[in-house]
């Protein structure tokens, strides 16, 4: 079987590329833009948290991205495509959900932790003590077999930057 990271490389790519992405990576978004960005983690993380165990508890992240929502002060706007991949979340198994866990948390600990600086407010959802350790936590139970799930994970992804960026 293909190693997982090798089996997701090319939807990495195009979710790492899209246009929304990229101005959140060069520090353009506004503080609305960032609200609405914000929204949509609350709404994976949060159901990743109440329905599914964790690999590690310090993954935790509903508090601290309540937490940042709380420090902009901006109303965030609704985003359709985090409520659809939300609603497909919570209809899956533990070990299919262990895929989007792998997608989300890692996507934090890797792409997130160059993200923390450009990002208006504190970023308090990238703020992790023990990276190391979490990573190893994701990669002691990880599986190729994963890819597919991992996959369509990006695709939500993509879905949701898509709808981000239509959103002023
Ligand atoms: C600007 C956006 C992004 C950048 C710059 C970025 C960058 C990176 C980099 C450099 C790595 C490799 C780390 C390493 O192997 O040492 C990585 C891994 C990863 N990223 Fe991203 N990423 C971005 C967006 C995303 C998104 C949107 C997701 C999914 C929600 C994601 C999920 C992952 C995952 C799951 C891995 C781990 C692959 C593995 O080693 O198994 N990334 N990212």
């Amino acid at each position: 079987m293909i190693p997982l990271k090798e089996a997701i490389a090319e939807r990495h790519a195009k979710a790492e590329k899209m246009p929304f992405n990229q101005k959140m990576f060069k520090g353009e978004l506004s503080p609305a833009q960032y609200a609405n960005y914000l929204k949509t983690q609350w709404d994976i993380f949060s159901t990743l948290e109440s329905h599914f165990t964790l690999p590690h508890p310090d993954f935790e992240r509903s508090q601290s991205i309540q937490a940042d929502l709380e420090e902009l002060g901006i109303e965030p706007k609704q985003v359709l495509a985090a409520e659809t991949y939300v609603a497909f979340l919570k209809r899956l198994s533990q070990e299919d959900a262990n895929a989007h866990i792998y997608l989300n948390y890692l996507a934090l600990l890797f792409g997130g932790q160059m993200m923390k600086t450009k990002v208006p407010g504190s970023g308090k959802m990238y703020a992790f003590e023990q990276v190391p350790e979490l990573v190893a936590s994701v990669r002691s139970i990880q599986k190729d077999s994963w890819a597919g799930q991992a996959n369509l994970g990006l695709d939500f992804i993509v879905d949701i930057f898509e709808e981000l960026d239509t959103l002023k």
